[in-house]
């Protein structure tokens, strides 16, 4: 299975992890995550190099963990600190460490090479987060509850570069029978994507309508950024009629930055977390408690879909694809990560996903 390794990934929630053992398998890797004392993120390879005992069935002693089985234990960098009943420390007890960061609000590892993992290459591409803390944030915040989703990855996003899907998977939340015909367009920047469609003078999505509470209809905008290969900003809103198509003019009207951050579990399976920024009630705890809800049941309509397609894909029975004009976003996006994965590997920098690498990975915190 290929998958793109330097890069980094979303593993949990920063309040996933607190004194516990966080067991998560990220790009078939099997992790261990968890805190020092002090709170700083590691994250191991979850098995002991003795019987291969996940190190998330032991113990979190002070900074190290020790083996639930004979209990060896390893410090954050996966260095054998103790071997009890020896004095000798075999020099092969040592675990992998990969590469964390927290930002966003969540836990993120590098699972390819180290040398390369390096905190300015964290998604950037969110002023409003920044703009969502503090006492008078401009934005407000709301985050989804850990999501896994029994598809590739790519399914996922693939979804959030196609528009079209809204008006029939999401009747109840987000989606008009309006916007159904008015083509979507694509555009390329570098790796990023873009997918657009205003859909004018129509009526308004529901989970805007008790927002807005517009009299009438509305102009309605989806800008779908996709940043290759599983990072998807939607921003998404609505404003009265005959609104200029600008950034300044869409910050008027009510405006959501819908955000998703997936992370491929195996081939056919997606650890999923999301989150909205919304430029209106920014400190209302009962409006983001709200927005959440209404986004479980949105994407719980979309989790449908894709693990029946996955499903699908897995049968032994065979059928040939049709190809629709919707469709140009999620070719590009496939070629692009394809490529990207390619040139990677071309570079041959990427180790194998081995349980004996060096333990020698710092822990990087933003
Ligand atoms: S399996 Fe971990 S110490 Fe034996
Ligand atoms: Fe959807």
């Amino acid at each position: 299975v290929a998958f793109l390794r330097n890069c980094w990934y979303a593993a949990a929630w920063s309040h996933e992890i607190g004194a516990n053992l966080l067991a998560r398998t990220i790009l078939e890797v099997p992790m261990v995550l968890f805190r020092t004392e002090e709170g700083r993120p590691a994250a191991l390879l979850d098995r002991c190099p003795h019987r291969l005992l996940p190190l998330s069935l032991g113990t979190k002693r002070g900074d190290t963990i020790e083996c639930g089985y004979h209990g060896l234990t390893f410090d954050c960098s996966g260095r054998c600190v103790r071997a009890p009943g020896q004095e000798r420390i075999p020099p092969a007890a040592k675990v992998t460490a990969y590469p964390v960061a927290e930002h966003l609000g969540m836990l993120w590892v590098w699972p390819g090479d180290p040398a390369l993992a390096d905190t300015a290459k964290l998604f950037d591409k969110l002023p409003q987060w920044a703009l969502s803390q503090g006492p008078e944030p401009d934005w407000g915040l709301n985050c989804g509850p850990y999501t896994r989703v029994k598809a590739n990855y790519q399914l996922l996003t693939e979804n959030l570069v196609d528009p079209a899907h809204v008006t029939y998977v999401h009747k109840s939340t987000l989606g008009t029978a309006a916007m159904a015909d008015i083509p979507v367009e694509t555009t390329q920047i570098g790796d990023t994507l873009l997918v657009t469609r205003w859909t004018l003078d129509s009526k308004a999505a529901p989970i805007l309508q008790r927002f807005g509470k517009w009299a009438g209809n509305v102009d309605r905008w989806q800008y779908y950024w996709l940043y290759p290969p599983s990072i998807a900003v939607v921003d998404f809103g609505s404003h009265t009629p005959g609104m200029a198509h600008t950034d300044e003019a869409r910050d008027e009207g009510i405006r959501i930055h819908s955000c998703h951050f997936l992370t491929p579990e195996t081939e056919g399976s997606t650890h999923y977390f999301w989150l909205q920024l919304r430029n209106f009630a920014q400190t209302d705890v009962a409006v983001s408690r709200d927005i959440t809800d209404q986004f479980v049941v949105a994407f719980n309509e979309d989790k449908v879909v894709l693990e029946a397609i996955q499903a699908a894909e897995q049968q032994p029975f065979v059928t040939e694809r049709v190809k629709l004009a919707l469709d140009s976003g999620s070719v590009r996006l496939r070629r692009t990560v394809a490529r990207m994965i390619a040139e990677e590997q071309a570079l041959a920098a990427v180790p194998a996903a081995s349980g004996r690498g060096a333990g020698n990975a710092s822990t990087l915190v933003n």
